[in-house]
């Protein structure tokens, strides 16, 4: 990437997809893992400023306060806002996780929220299903718009689906070029659920790759941007997480160039299976 200054103002927003209850969600999104609460605000508003319109955190993250504050702060109307949090692993079960949403929304200071996801489903411990139960009950009480999970193999939703009739919208999963979920994928697309990216730069961790570099001299971009527009390109969700306002420029700006078919196996070659974090089986 050239240190050449990125041009101020707004980029274009990412476009929407749609979700299978009528919701509309922007396609790329800032992720605020790690992001400490200090610059939780600051960051989050430098992201709206920048053109982005999808925040996404947790309980987890110990900056929904922040978060929530970017959004009373920010001019940007309410409801051009996609706002997504998840109930952390301990709170999983019917009641713990009904607490835990009130004890979110508490911090968030909004009032309602764009998309609840069951953060893992933890096997181990078996309430998964029960959180999904609170979660349903939370979407027909008008508390959140959608609701979904993460880190759900395809067994863990078949499970949900099987036990309550309800799908879940969104199953954010770990997602990169060294793991394309190329099976998950195909099933959730089969069944209208939307994949969403997290660590969709593997934690930035993928980025010194020489073909990533390769593609990005060829279309003068950086690895980053040639891997946000893989995902692009693909359907699916992502949410990169940065800590400066020109990186969270950079990976918006994303929308004005075309990977190949060449450009798409390429990518494609790089797959490895490598996780950056848990098998959710393994809970
Ligand atoms: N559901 C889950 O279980 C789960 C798990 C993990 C993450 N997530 C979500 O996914 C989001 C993203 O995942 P992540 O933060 O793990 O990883 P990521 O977005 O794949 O990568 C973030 C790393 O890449 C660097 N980076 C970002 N943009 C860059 C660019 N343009 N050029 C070079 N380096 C760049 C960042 O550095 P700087 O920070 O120094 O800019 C940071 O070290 C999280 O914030 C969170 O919202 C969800």
């Amino acid at each position: 990437m050239t240190d050449a200054p990125l041009p101020k103002g707004p980029l274009p927003h990412a476009p929407r997809l749609g979700l299978a209850d009528g919701a509309r969600i922007p396609q790329l999104g800032f992720g605020l893992y790690k992001v400490p609460a200090a610059d939780a605000t600051g960051l989050a508003i430098a992201a709206i400023d920048a053109g982005y319109r999808h925040l996404d955190t947790a309980a987890f993250y110990a900056n929904e306060a922040e978060v929530g504050e970017a959004v009373r702060q920010t001019d940007v109307a309410r409801d051009e806002l996609f706002v997504t949090s998840k109930v952390w692993k301990d709170d999983n079960g019917y009641d713990a996780t009904l607490r835990a949403f009130d004890a979110s929304m508490a911090r968030f200071g909004i009032e309602a929220l764009d998309l609840y996801l069951i953060h893992w489903p933890v096997p181990s411990t078996d309430r998964y299903v029960d959180t999904w139960r609170a979660l349903v009950r939370l979407q027909a009480d008008g508390r959140v718009r959608s609701i979904g999970v993460s880190n759900f193999h395809v067994h863990h939703v078949d499970r949900i689906v099987d036990e309550t009739g309800v799908a879940p919208v969104v199953n954010q999963v770990e997602l990169h070029p060294w793991l394309p979920q190329r099976e998950l994928r195909a099933d959730h697309a089969a069944r209208g659920i939307r994949v969403e990216a997290w660590s969709p730069l593997a934690r930035g961790r993928v980025l010194d790759d020489p073909t990533l570099a390769e593609l990005a001299a060829k279309h003068g971009r950086s690895p980053a941007q040639v891997v946000l527009r893989w995902h692009v390109q693909q359907g699916v969700i992502a949410i990169p997480k940065a800590s400066s306002p020109a990186r969270l420029r950079e990976n918006l700006d994303v929308f004005d160039f075309e990977l190949d078919d060449a450009d798409l196996a390429a990518i494609a070659s790089l797959e490895t299976g490598e996780r950056t974090g848990r098998d959710p089986d393994l809970d």
